[in-house]
């Protein structure tokens, strides 16, 4: 992420040991811009529980219905390559701020649409707020984060987002009750509105006050959010060292080995949505529907049991990101998400003639969530947050980002074609191959980047290392840190 600090010598000798005692303005902050995790999930998983009613409304074809869910993902691809330029010329606050007010209009919009053009229109309005959102709010979270914890702060980020997504499915479910759809979509409006009042509460992000000029206000600031003087005059200095000029950015950009990274995180943002995740995601009810759940109560029940084994699967990586490392992980959630697509795959083939196969298939769905909640969901994230140079990490971050919201449309704009058109069988196996075929992809190309600096991945990469490589220690060896990159 831009703007994060990396331990030097410099700064009047001292150096934080990261075992600083936190100020809890830090966890407020956090917490307020972490909101923007919740609105996203919410924005994801509002739209499960509203689809049906949407299409008994409107009478719609499958198409549009796919349109309606995937306007919102367009709009996030549009809203994050605006994000870069807004959050840099008026400051990440204001950036999270202006979301927020797309928010609230987007979701009323959305709750009011009396045809299904102006659903998408709002639809598509709204996505441009999660595209914001999404973008600017792990940038402030990591600016603002003492590097103790920031690596935390960013799944922390990933789990509001997935507590969005159970919270729109519980409300869908009790409203699902009346067939209230529009009032389903309007909600989201209030928790928007609670963002934005909070946010215009919160400091600016003290690394954009200072790439801005105003360096007395970034150190106020910064008091704010630390501890002890000492602290907050070395992180200044950290920061005014960081603060690249346009030239070094070109410079960057037109490298070839920061390209490697650029395809990289492209890559790795689009091998996270091809795991299938947001099919669960989009379409659970749907899911349930074709394994025999009849009721709209039983598909939501269902899919709400999904939304809260995604929270709870989420504590996994937390615990274990940083202690066995990324790819272990990685490896592990993609074999559980193979296996449980592809068993879902063939209790469909065979049919789902008793009940014991119908909760079977509920099973397997939330085996894969528990495979992707624990992997690919924070793991992505993070290790994009890692490989880019900090001259070109916001070029970096858009572009990864941008994938990573496109992948997740060309999924949500071709599952019920795949599901009407070859079956669930085939889709679901098609899946399942892939999730294990993105496993040769970890092991050739994807760096480790556990208990290593961001300036040494950055060395790394750019003197030319494999991108395998690029996490790899060269100044002091991984078997000599004490658990704490500080020191290195
Ligand atoms: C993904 C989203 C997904 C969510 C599910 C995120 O990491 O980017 O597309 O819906 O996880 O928890």
């Amino acid at each position: 992420m831009a703007g994060v600090a990396v331990p030097s010598s410099k700064g009047g000798g001292y150096v934080p040991t990261g075992k600083e005692k936190l100020n809890p303005m830090v966890y407020i902050t956090a917490m307020t811009a972490a909101l923007a995790g919740l609105l996203f999930g919410l924005d994801i998983g509002v739209i499960a529980g509203a689809l049906d009613f949407i299409g008994h409304e409107f009478t719609v074809s499958d198409s549009t219905k796919e349109l309606i869910v995937s306007a919102l993902l367009i709009g996030a691809v549009i809203g994050t390559f605006c994000s870069g330029p807004i959050s840099r010329k008026f400051g990440r606050r204001k950036a999270i701020l202006l979301s927020g007010a797309i928010f609230v209009i987007g979701s009323i919009g959305c709750g009011l649409a009396h045809n299904p053009e102006i659903l998408i229109f709002f639809r598509g309005f709204l996505g441009v707020a999660v595209g914001i959102a999404s973008f600017t709010a792990p940038l402030y979270l990591s600016e603002m984060a003492p590097m103790q914890i920031r690596g935390r702060l960013i799944a922390m980020y990933q789990l509001m987002i997935t507590i969005g997504i159970v919270l729109a499915f519980v409300s869908d479910t009790i409203l699902s009750y009346g067939g209230h759809w529009r009032i389903m979509l309007a909600i989201v409006a209030v928790p928007a509105a609670m963002m934005a009042i909070g946010v215009y509460f919160l400091p600016e992000s003290p690394r954009w006050l200072a790439l801005a000029g105003f360096k007395e206000q970034a150190m106020n600031v910064l008091r704010k959010l630390r501890s002890s003087e000492e602290e907050v005059k070395w992180e200044l200095g950290e920061i005014e060292n960081s603060v690249v000029d346009p030239e070094k950015t070109k410079k960057v950009i037109a490298n070839p080995n920061f390209k490697k990274a650029l395809i990289l995180g492209i890559c790795l943002q689009a091998i996270q949505q091809f795991t299938g995740i947001n099919v669960v995601m989009y379409y659970a009810p749907q899911i349930f529907k074709a394994a025999g759940f009849d009721t709209n109560q039983e598909q939501m029940f269902a899919t709400i049991i999904v939304g809260v084994v995604n929270v709870l699967a989420t504590f996994i990586a937390i615990a274990f990101v940083d202690k066995l490392g990324r790819k272990p992980i990685l490896y592990i959630g993609h074999i559980v998400m193979g296996l449980s697509m592809g068993i879902l795959g063939l209790l469909f083939f065979h049919g789902m003639s008793s009940t014991g196969m119908q909760y079977s298939a509920v099973g397997m769905v939330i085996i894969f969530i528990i495979g992707f909640a624990m992997s690919a969901g924070p793991i992505i994230w993070i290790i994009c947050s890692e490989i880019y140079p900090l001259a070109a990490r916001d070029f970096g971050i858009t572009a990864s980002t941008a994938s990573n919201w496109f992948c997740n449309a060309i999924v949500g704009m071709t599952f019920l074609t795949m599901l009407n058109g070859i079956g669930p069988a085939s889709t679901f196996g098609l899946y399942a191959v892939m999730n294990i075929a993105f496993m040769i992809f970890y092991f050739y190309f994807t760096p480790e980047t556990k208990d290593i600096s961001l300036e040494e991945i950055e060395e790394n990469l750019l003197k030319g290392a494999k991108m395998k490589e690029i996490g790899t220690r060269t100044r002091i060896p991984r078997e000599n840190i004490a658990g704490n990159e500080a020191q290195a």
